[in-house]
């Protein structure tokens, strides 16, 4: 969604929006040197760790790890979506969001597509009500009449052309149908012209999953009886990714004002049955595993999150990968628990045999997430020896460090010294050791968040370099030719090569208007996380010195003439051996190749 509001626009309004006036109305901010602090609003405490910067745009919790721009704290503490948040700061500095970005978000091709979804959803209504065969399906799977027409559910019939023929007479109507997902353009054949389409969905009771105002932006289907595959949803469209969405969330959100908790099951079904038990706050993602951006939406509504899985093999191994997905927002303040089902039970059919009450009591013997974890782990160790144990250490370590700071991370950690018998803060000091060899990783891999870390200087040239441009966007000047960078071997280095481009591109570059590009990529958090921390140097002129340097540096020590030189000096300093004479002379040899000219 970001990319269709213009970049420049974006720009703008960071630059017109101050932090601390937008914080600073919500919360009380007192001023302590050029910044500001508070007690945070994101997680409970007494002394103030919540730090306001006017320079960077930027806020930052010490306590829970909480950061980001003016645009973030509104989408975190108004709980807004990213384009709602957009708007806010909008409508404060006067501004009109752009046509481009309007349409697209309102009408444009996404107003067809939304009519020809909430169309095409009352027709599968319509259809469901007309036939026996399946309400029939609907009334075996227990769901009440009430409780289908809440979740709009529909039907779409045995046949390849009904929704096509009500809704496709037209070629524009067919291309829509097309976008939309819900119908499927036929292969072409030998000479024919034209290969046709058909309904993507036929013979199966129809889910709507609608965004957060209800709109219906995709469907799943599941066949009636018996037939390949089970489930089918719709396809990726304009209006529906699926890493992104959950089913049942609308739902949920109009039964509630506030969450004290969401869950999340595997299936349509779950949501539907749960729900129907007074168990309203669940729901469920689309056939892939607990995305962060799932759990990002998530938190935004409530801090407790309980995963809950089928007993089965897949159920184990979705709840592994909802952990992996979880650690990095395992923030104080969040509670994240797992439950396990018995062995051939869903929440469907559990809570149809044993009702709302019976099983919101199996939600305590839920599993937090650092017992889960541990539970996991020691199941592939033999902790009676000392090796086993030295492995639970090994496979503990890099999960650990995928966790913010905090009190969750310290109760891993305690668990986990129990378990290999050995006292916690030694534990705790081999978790987090090898910090100078990690130095030579990617920048871009999550790594620990401390104070003393990012000022200490111990990080590698790249993030340094990295770290130099978001804290002084201005320094990107004194780097004389970006695009030297392109072609180095190290992950992250184009990171800091488009990093360079977009500030030296911008009119008005801060920490936040950077940041505020990345929002929707992967490195995204990992950026928050270097702009969160102290600047290395204090101004422009001493960070743009710096910057220039150690982009040189990262081009000697890099570049294709590096290991050359190397060798060279090795050569008159120590001798080579016989592989490194090789090396070099395979070396010079290429070097000295003119570039082919076929
Ligand atoms: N799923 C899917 N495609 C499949 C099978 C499953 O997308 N071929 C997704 C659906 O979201 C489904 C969920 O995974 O709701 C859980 O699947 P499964 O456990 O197999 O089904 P149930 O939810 O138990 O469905 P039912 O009770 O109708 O058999
Ligand atoms: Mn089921």
């Amino acid at each position: 969604m970001a990319g269709r509001i213009p970049q420049s626009f974006i720009d703008e309004l960071i630059a017109r929006a101050d932090i601390v006036e937008i914080i600073g109305a919500r919360i009380s901010l007192k001023k302590a040197g050029r910044e500001y602090k508070a007690c945070c609003p994101f997680h409970s405490e007494k002394t103030p760790s919540f730090w306001v910067s006017p320079d960077k745009q930027f806020y930052h919790c010490f306590g829970c790890g909480a950061h980001g721009t003016a645009l973030g704290f509104l989408m975190e503490y108004e709980k807004l979506s990213f384009v709602e948040a957009v708007e806010d700061l909008a409508q404060r500095a006067g501004l009109e969001l752009p046509r481009e970005a309007r349409d697209a978000h309102n009408s444009g091709g996404g107003a067809d597509l939304h009519q020809v979804m909430s169309q095409s959803a009352q027709f599968f209504a319509q259809n469901l009500s007309d036939n026996a065969r399946a309400l029939a399906y609907v009334d075996k799977r227990g769901i009440e009449p009430g409780t289908a027409r809440k979740f709009a559910l529909g039907y779409a019939t045995d046949s390849w052309n009904a929704l096509l023929n009500r809704f496709g007479s037209q070629e524009a109507d067919r291309q829509r149908l097309l976008l939309a997902g819900l119908i499927i353009e036929r292969e072409r054949r030998g000479n024919e012209r034209e290969g046709g389409c058909y309904d993507r969905f036929r013979d199966r009771i129809m889910f709507p999953i609608r965004d957060s105002r209800g709109r219906v932006i995709a469907f799943g289907g599941r066949i009636l009886d018996q037939g390949e595959p089970k489930y089918l949803n719709s396809p990726e469209t304009p209006l529906f990714h699926k890493g992104r969405e959950l089913y049942g969330l609308y739902e949920a959100r109009q039964a509630h004002a506030d969450f004290k908790r969401l869950m999340i099951v595997e299936g349509y079904m779950d949501v539907v049955r749960l729900h129907q038990a007074g168990i309203t706050y669940a729901v469920a993602t689309l056939g892939t595993a607990t995305t962060q951006e799932h759990l990002n939406k998530i938190f935004r509504l409530t801090s407790e999150v309980v995963f809950c899985f089928d007993g089965d093999r897949a159920g184990r191994q979705a709840a592994w990968r909802a952990l992996d997905n979880a650690l990095p927002l395992a923030r104080d303040g969040r509670e994240l628990r797992f439950l396990f089902l018995p062995e051939g039970q869903d929440p469907d059919s559990l809570v149809g045999a044993e009702g709302m009450a019976a099983f919101e009591a199996r939600l305590n013997t839920a599993l937090p997430l650092s017992e889960y974890l541990v539970q996991q782990l020691v199941a592939q160790t033999d902790l009676l020896h000392a090796d086993g144990r030295a492995k639970l250490a090994a496979l503990a370590k890099p999960l650990f460090a995928r966790m913010p700071e905090g009190v969750l991370r310290e109760l891993l950690a305690d668990r986990l010294a129990a378990e290999i018998r050995m006292p916690a803060a030694k534990l705790k000091q081999l978790l987090l050791s090898g910090a100078s060899s990690r130095d030579t990783s990617s920048p871009m891999e999550p790594m620990r968040r401390t104070p003393e870390r990012m000022s200490a200087g111990r990080r590698n040239m790249l993030s340094q370099a990295i770290s130099l441009v978001l804290h002084h966007p201005r320094a990107a000047h004194a780097v004389e030719d970006p695009a030297a960078l392109s072609g180095l071997d190290k992950p992250g280095i184009s990171v800091l090569q488009t990093l360079l481009e977009q500030a030296r591109e911008s009119h008005q570059p801060s920490t936040a208007t950077l940041l505020e590009r990345w929002r929707d990529l992967p490195e995204f958090e990992r950026l928050a996380e270097l702009a969160a921390g102290a600047p290395l140097v204090p101004d422009a002129d001493a960070a743009g010195h710096e910057l220039s340097m150690a982009v040189q540096k990262l081009i000697e020590t890099l570049g294709p003439g590096h290991r050359t030189n190397e060798l060279l000096r090795k050569a008159e300093e120590l001798g080579l051996n016989s592989d490194e004479k090789a090396e070099l002379s395979q070396l010079l040899k290429s070097r000295n190749q003119p570039p082919s000219q076929t």
